[in-house]
């Protein structure tokens, strides 16, 4: 575990240290030492440049040895070939977290390099910040250590970024957006510290009421989940992952591993956490705006009020694209609404009043859903007639919004139209006044509040675990590695299925001829027989199986069957024996898989199962620290759950059982550091109470818990 104590000074520090310091204007080490010093920060600064001397009217230090006081922070601005130099002189002073703005270390392969000064700083109990990062800003401490603006607008957002470039872009747009930032910092290399490290510190800080991070790779996904999941509980986060992309050349040794690209599993994941997860910087943006002031929803009714019946139209869409429901009590929208809405409008939600509809009648319509009991939200519409005077239109909103506010009722306004009404956006902008130009845009907030909130009503953190022989299955990959195996066989993954209670049909292994009828009768007919040979993977193709045995004589002609078969596929394949199986009954066939995904750690998934697994793809996912709840949802969530429910008079299905198995196969990837993937398809799952029988079990072992797709990836 990363030391998490002194995260705090990385971001309020009481001395800053900037090695690399110049009096050059253009030079990073330059703007560096102005932002630092033009933002206000009351600590002490110390530039440090050989020359020594002033920079900027500050007395600066040939070396940092050459200060006579407890350094919190270094900047370091100096070249990569100087760096670890420097770095080491800093941590050999006891700098606490050294920030390394310099590039030209993992980004372009000095993988080493970089390797070399983080495990020297750390050696010394110093934190490393990037390399390659742009710097720190705090507007609790009026601490800018990095080398973009200088005047960062203050507000309520912290952005965590892993690119610099957008991070110093993003600063720009938040000046023009007026969207007021509590910090912001960059990550670059992630070195050391991380994502969840600066989130940990975040979360708590007073003046950061929402959290935007951009995301490009995740590199401990465990504790990344961890981290945000906690974070969620106390901030709206909302993040911004790039890699949409398939990634096709994952390992494609399963399907839990080829279902689904990363990004499908990432989505999952980051819903699981209750991250708001937004398309595009502009989504992103307008959300963190709207979360960091609006009041938490009473309720679940929103009102739509238009003048326009078109854009009234498009919003209802936009509600039930993001999630946001309407309120339906046509006698209270009545009572409420007709005193301001003519008789050719409309007193269903969306409340019509039409264009010829004036301020006064407006000024009712927005007035009244802040002060209803019934009403949660407003959604208020404009669009530019010739009889309400455009001039009215901001003063009315700034209004109705105040008045949303005092009585905590969450609102936000989409007006089309001109130049007036680019005006009234513009202004009421600036006084953060959510007034957006698109109806999507608007709801698109609103439903992310909802999302936000309804998660944490609705969030329950516990985690289900099955009891489960974790030392039965170790002894059984034991085995496996000892003969050199990265997969268990058939038997194998049968006998980590009985070790974890997940129902498998009868089975045994025949040594010979003779003990293939004492199974094949104890089992009861009718059997499927199986070849067991680690050389022969496809089993049909080598007609190393044969399916529905009736009886003795059978038994006997197809054991001599696949003997024969499978020395002429392969003449010197070991045979370790025939597998005598119960002939599994038809049933609803699932998939349900699990394996330590690169990125995100144990994750686990289930969906339709069978031969058409991958034609229809219709799969979920989750981390795996999951409870019986997340794992119902799960279900409910693929396309196929009808089928669990009973389809034209069936009946329903064992859902209790699958959900068992589910949070077993989630327990064995999670508990079982050695088992990279496990993939049980088909499970077959017959009607409630009669439980399920994972039919073909397939798992994946590596010596040290890393996945050959992980291995690959490195
Ligand atoms: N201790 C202190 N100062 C030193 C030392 C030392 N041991 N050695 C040299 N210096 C001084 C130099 O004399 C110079 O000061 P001067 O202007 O008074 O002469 C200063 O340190 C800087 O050194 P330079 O050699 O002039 O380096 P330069 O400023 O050209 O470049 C930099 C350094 C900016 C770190 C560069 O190597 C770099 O990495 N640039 C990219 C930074 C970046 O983009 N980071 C990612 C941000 S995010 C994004 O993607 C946008």
């Amino acid at each position: 575990m990363k030391d998490q104590s002194e995260m705090n000074l990385l971001f309020e520090p009481r001395s800053v240290a900037i090695i690399g310091a110049s009096s050059k204007p253009g030079k990073i080490g330059y703007s560096v030492v102005r932002n630092i010093k033009q933002g206000g920060y009351a600590g002490k600064i110390y530039p440090v440049n050989p020359q020594g001397g002033e920079i900027l009217g500050i007395k600066a230090y040939p070396s940092i040895n050459d200060i006579d006081d407890n350094i919190d922070v270094a900047s370091i601005t100096v070249p990569a070939k100087l760096t670890f130099e420097a770095v080491k002189q800093c941590a050999d002073k006891g700098v606490k977290h050294i920030q390394i703005i310099t590039s030209g270390f993992s980004e372009i392969g000095e993988v080493e390099l970089e390797k070399k000064i983080v495990d020297y700083a750390r050696s010394r109990g110093s934190r490393v910040l990037g390399p390659n990062i742009f710097g720190v800003f705090s507007a609790s401490s009026n601490f800018n250590s990095t080398f973009s603006a200088t005047d960062i607008m203050r507000g309520h957002v912290a952005i965590l970024t892993q690119s610099g470039a957008l991070g110093i872009a993003m600063i720009g747009k938040t000046a023009i957006n007026n969207m007021g930032l509590s910090a912001i910092v960059s990550i670059g290399n992630k070195a050391d510290i991380d994502e969840a490290d600066c989130l940990r510190y975040i979360v708590n800080q007073e003046e950061t009421k929402v959290i935007l991070m951009y995301i490009e790779g995740i590199k401990e996904g465990e504790r990344f989940i961890e981290t945000v999941r906690a974070a969620t509980k106390i901030k709206p986060v909302v993040v911004i992952k790039t890699g949409r992309s398939k990634r096709g050349a994952m390992a494609a040794a399963s399907h839990t591993g080829s279902l689904a690209g990363a990004d499908e599993i990432t989505d999952a994941i980051l819903k699981q956490c209750g991250v708001l997860r937004s398309e595009n910087l502009e989504e992103g943006f307008n959300w963190c705006k709207f979360l960091a002031d609006a009041p938490a929803p009473k309720g679940p009714n929103g009102v739509i009020v238009t003048n326009g019946g078109g854009i009234g139209v498009m919003a209802t869409d936009a509600c039930e694209k993001y999630g946001v429901e309407l309120y339906d009590d046509q006698a209270v929208l009545k009572e409420i609404f007709a005193p301001a809405t003519p008789d050719f409008g409309s007193l269903k939600n969306p409340i019509d009043i039409t264009g010829g509809a004036d301020s006064a009648a407006y000024d009712l319509v927005l007035t009244a859903p802040a002060q209803s009991e019934h009403m949660h939200n407003t959604m208020a519409l404009y669009c530019e007639t010739a009889t309400f005077d455009s001039e009215n239109l901001a003063p009315m909103i700034r209004d109705t919004y105040n008045k949303h506010m005092a009585t905590g009722t969450p609102v936000v306004y989409a007006i089309v139209g001109g130049e007036s009404v680019q005006k009234a956006i513009d202004v009421l902008s600036k006084e953060k006044v959510p007034v957006y130009a698109d109806p999507y845009e608007a709801i698109s907030c609103m439903g992310a509040l909802y999302r936000y909130h309804n998660f944490n009503v609705e969030r329950d953190d516990s985690v289900d675990e099955a009891a489960i022989d974790i030392d039965a299955i170790e002894k059984v990959i034991d085995q496996a590695l000892a003969d050199d195996r990265g997969f268990l066989l058939a038997n194998e993954g049968q006998d980590v299925m009985r070790a974890a209670g997940i129902m498998i049909p009868g089975a045994a292994i025949a040594k010979n001829i003779d003990e293939a009828v004492r199974h094949a009768e104890s089992i009861g007919y009718p059997v499927v027989m199986k070849v067991v040979s680690r050389d022969i993977l496809h089993k049909s193709d080598a007609g190393g199986v044969a399916l529905d045995i009736l009886n003795k004589n059978e038994v006997l002609d197809a054991y001599e069957a696949i003997m024969r078969n499978c020395r002429s596929y392969k003449h010197d394949a070991v045979i370790d024996g025939i597998e005598i199986c119960e002939m599994v009954k038809k049933g609803t066939e699932l998939i349900v898989g699990a394996r330590k995904d690169p990125q995100m750690g144990p994750i686990v998934m289930c969906g339709l199962g069978g031969i058409y697994v991958e034609v229809m793809k219709d799969v979920t996912f989750r981390a795996a620290a999951i409870n019986r709840r997340e794992a119902v949802k799960m279900l409910s969530e693929i396309r196929s759950y009808s089928l669990l429910l009973g389809v034209r008079g069936e009946d329903q299905k064992d859902i209790d059982v699958v959900v068992d198995t589910i949070i077993k196969t989630a327990t064995i990837i999670r508990k079982v550091p050695r088992i990279t993937d496990i993939e049980i398809n088909p499970v077959v799952v017959y009607e409630k109470g009669k439980g399920l029988k994972a039919v073909d079990v397939r798992i994946l072992v590596a010596r040290h818990g890393e996945t050959d797709a992980a291995a690959a990836h490195h």
